[in-house]
């Protein structure tokens, strides 16, 4: 019995997992061990060699029993702390740095364009980018042989054969979204739409596709000396210096009297310095919107009459931020946009500065 104690405790002791320590139990103490097969025997003794060998063999039994027991909890304790030691992680490294995009500059301005005019009371509409010819060109009182249309460099969409109705074009101004605006809102109304517009031009400052900003304003008494004031404050917000500006009479079959708008600017060394120098640079048209145009939305022209403007959201940018050629901004070549784009916290408001 000895030898048997002194076999098991050891080779318990030993074993190097819990399987192994499995295979013990059984060898030891499982149905077919040698601890109860000699338990058996038990049966074959005289009264008092079993009154000897009884306790000595269930005692035997027991502490073979408690050892796997406590090499079980031993050998669970071992594996834990292996993991943990393996598992370890230093939650005080910093973090690695991921790619991260920028807001490209058309965005940053179109934020920046929209906090201003917010501020002035303009709400923001939109209308689709794909636009039927009445709203494109009619409804704006550009008639269909107008020369405006042709100057406009159109892209129209293309019709079913045997569909003889007028093409649908993409817009080529965001003016569409005035007679949108008045059908649905009616008089009063103060409204801006910033937005994609498309020309067939392509050169240092042209592209297929651009961005505009629409202006809309109308109200019983309202006055080009209002959109005067409207620009100039607008300007001066944007660039964040005093920039005068400079009306020229023009001609837009959408408004009357009609006007394109220069900003005061300097060109020295190549640069161009907005708000400083006797040099301009032109950079939107606008003016009283035509009767027809009311009329066309749906608004009585003997009692409301208001301005209009759009301007040329890239162009904008292009100034505000020295960039040099309009078709870089959508080549999407990650080094420009990385140069010259913003980081997604820098949120354009009048307050935080823009
Ligand atoms: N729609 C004109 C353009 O794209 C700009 C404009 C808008 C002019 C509103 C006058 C009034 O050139």
């Amino acid at each position: 019995m000895d030898d048997l104690r002194d076999k098991y405790l050891g080779q318990i002791a030993e074993a190097a997992d819990e399987a192994a320590l499995e295979e013990l139990r059984v060898a030891a103490v499982g149905k077919k061990g040698e601890v109860s097969l000699k338990m058996r025997e038990l049966g074959k003794m005289t009264p008092e060699e079993r009154q000897v060998a009884g306790p000595k063999l269930n005692a035997l039994k027991d502490e073979i029993n408690s050892a796997l027991a406590a090499k079980k909890v031993a050998l669970e304790d071992a594996a834990l702390d292996a993991r943990l030691a393996e598992e370890w992680l230093d939650v005080t490294l910093p973090s690695r740095e991921r790619p991260r995009g920028t807001i490209h500059p058309v965005s940053q301005v179109t934020e920046e364009v929209t906090a201003i005019l917010a501020d002035m009371g303009f709400a923001v509409a939109e209308g689709p980018q794909i636009e039927s010819d009445w709203y494109n060109f009619d409804a704006l009182n550009i008639p269909s042989h107008h020369p405006a249309r042709t100057e406009m460099d159109t892209f129209y969409m293309a019709r079913a054969t045997g569909d003889n109705r007028p093409p649908h074009v993409l817009r080529t101004h965001t003016s569409p979204v005035q007679i949108r605006s008045m059908q649905e809102h009616g008089a009063p109304i103060r409204i801006i739409c910033p937005g994609r517009v498309y020309r067939a031009d392509y050169d240092q400052t042209h592209t297929p596709m651009f961005h505009q900003v629409e202006g809309l304003a109308i109200d019983k008494d309202i006055s080009m000396a209002n959109l005067k004031w409207v620009l100039e404050e607008f300007f001066s917000a944007y660039f964040g210096t005093k920039v005068k500006t400079r009306f020229r009479a023009s001609h837009f079959p959408f408004t009357e009297p009609s006007a394109e708008v220069d900003i005061q600017c300097s060109f020295e060394g190549g640069q161009v310095k907005v708000g400083e120098g006797d040099g301009w640079l032109e950079v939107l048209g606008s003016g009283m919107v035509h009767p027809k145009v009311l009329e066309a939305g749906g608004i009585d022209p003997a009692e409301w009459q208001g301005f209009a403007f759009g301007m040329g959201i890239d162009r904008m940018a292009m100034l505000k931020y020295g960039i040099p050629d309009l078709r870089a901004f959508f080549d999407s070549d990650l080094r420009w946009l990385r140069h010259y784009g913003f980081s997604a916290l820098q949120v354009p408001t009048l307050h935080g500065g823009l």
